[in-house]
């Protein structure tokens, strides 16, 4: 039976856990580079012990990105700095993972703590800014994201087709050994992917076969130059929670199509193209997790999730039970860059610190009469303490 600590393998990578590092936008880029910071915050991660780290959306192309402080691949001369972070990160014992996108109409915006909210805009005219782009010349709306949105030619289109596969070829240079499609979250692909914020009549538009062309065809221009004994994943924004919106229903549908065209795993979020959402379960930990059982016993291709499985015995189960084959952990990634390490010793794994570097592990391992005292003190032991006092 699988566990949170068995090593897990996709095509030609192998894991040495089940724990991955969800991606998360840092917003610390100067013209789109990774530098120290990336460094020293995904190196500590690899340290820790995670079997798969994402750094964060990287943008395929200047106007793909959320705001002007976020990372991107568009430019030969990016990928120094993602090399910097990858040969880290592989040194530490970690996989290297980049999710590609594009921002779509949810770009050109101001950092979530200086707009006072997530997708306050930049206006297009102003220096920092950009025009934003999509399906259709519908903005995302609620008081914020409201600038016009150009509606993409099919020219247009098959151009960020092309940045996509440049972007992946890049990435693989960088020393990226795992790739993942950002098609969720509101960005691009997932604005073509809804019939709320596409409105198109042409083949891009319309049915559900139409939707998801966009995304099968970036995925397309991706397997051409991302080898096939690498992993191509994606993240598909499968419900929009609305009426009018993506089904989840309909997905399995298109995750069927995109495993045809090449994909080996998917990884299951939300739509994010409004803010009307009817009934999301945001922090309900098993959702997700049932969704992508579902997902991987009706479609048969490998399947992972987020949201709410920082409870080490929360993830574990999910992956014993065989309903996921990874963990994706986002915030608690955030809090904690030993996590996989303090949950090792939570589930009782035989050597919590073999998942720490060497040198450190044995330290750790050998000197171990006050546990709490160096910083990773159990859950129950915590509890004991409270107890006592
Ligand atoms: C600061 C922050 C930035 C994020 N940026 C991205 C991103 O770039 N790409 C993405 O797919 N999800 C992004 N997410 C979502 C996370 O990857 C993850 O799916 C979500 O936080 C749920 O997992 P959690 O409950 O473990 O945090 C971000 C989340 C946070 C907290």
């Amino acid at each position: 039976m699988p566990h949170l600590f068995s090593p897990y393998t996709l095509k030609d990578v192998t894991l040495r856990n089940r724990i991955a590092m969800s991606p998360m936008t840092m917003y610390r880029s100067t013209e789109g580079r990774l530098d120290d910071f990336h460094l020293m915050y995904l190196g500590a991660r690899a340290a820790g012990g995670f079997g798969l780290i994402f750094p964060e959306q990287v943008a395929i192309a200047p106007e793909g990105r959320t705001t002007p402080h976020c990372a991107g691949i568009w430019d030969d001369q990016q990928v120094e700095g993602h090399a910097r972070v990858t040969s880290m990160i592989d040194a530490m014992g970690s996989v290297a993972a980049i999710q590609l996108g594009h921002t779509g109409r949810n770009g050109s915006e101001l950092k979530p703590w200086v707009g006072g909210d997530l997708g306050v805009q930049i206006p297009p005219e102003h220096p920092e800014g950009w025009q934003v782009v999509g399906p259709s010349d519908v903005p995302y709306g609620f008081g914020k994201r409201v600038y016009p949105v150009h509606p993409l030619s099919v020219a247009e289109i098959k151009a960020i087709h092309r940045q996509y596969a440049e972007a992946a070829r890049r990435a693989l240079d960088a020393g990226y050994r795992w790739l993942e499609m950002h098609f969720a979250h509101g960005y691009l692909a997932a604005s073509f992917y809804s019939p709320l914020a596409n409105k198109r009549e042409d083949q891009y538009g319309g049915s559900l076969e139409n939707r998801a062309r966009f995304l099968i065809e970036a995925l397309d221009a991706v397997r051409e130059v991302w080898p096939e004994h690498l992993p191509l994943t994606a993240r598909l924004g499968c419900d929009d929670f609305h009426p009018d919106g993506a089904q989840f229903e309909e997905s399995f549908e298109t995750v069927g199509w995109l495993k045809e065209h090449g994909l080996d795993m998917i990884d299951l979020s939300m739509g994010g193209n409004t803010d009307d959402m009817r009934e999301p379960f945001f922090p309900t930990p098993s959702a997700w997790v049932e969704r992508g059982a579902r997902m991987r016993a009706e479609v048969g291709i490998p399947t992972t999730v987020s949201w709410n499985l920082g409870v080490p015995q929360n993830a574990d189960r999910a992956i014993r039970e065989e309903k996921i084959d990874l963990v994706l952990l986002g915030r608690p990634a955030l809090a904690n860059p030993h996590w996989p390490v303090w949950a090792a010793r939570e589930l009782g794994h035989e050597d919590p610190f073999e998942l720490v570097p060497e040198d450190w592990g044995w330290w750790l391992q050998n000197f171990r009469g006050h546990d709490p005292s160096i910083g990773w003190p159990g859950i129950t032991e915590v509890a004991e303490l409270e107890q006592s006092a």
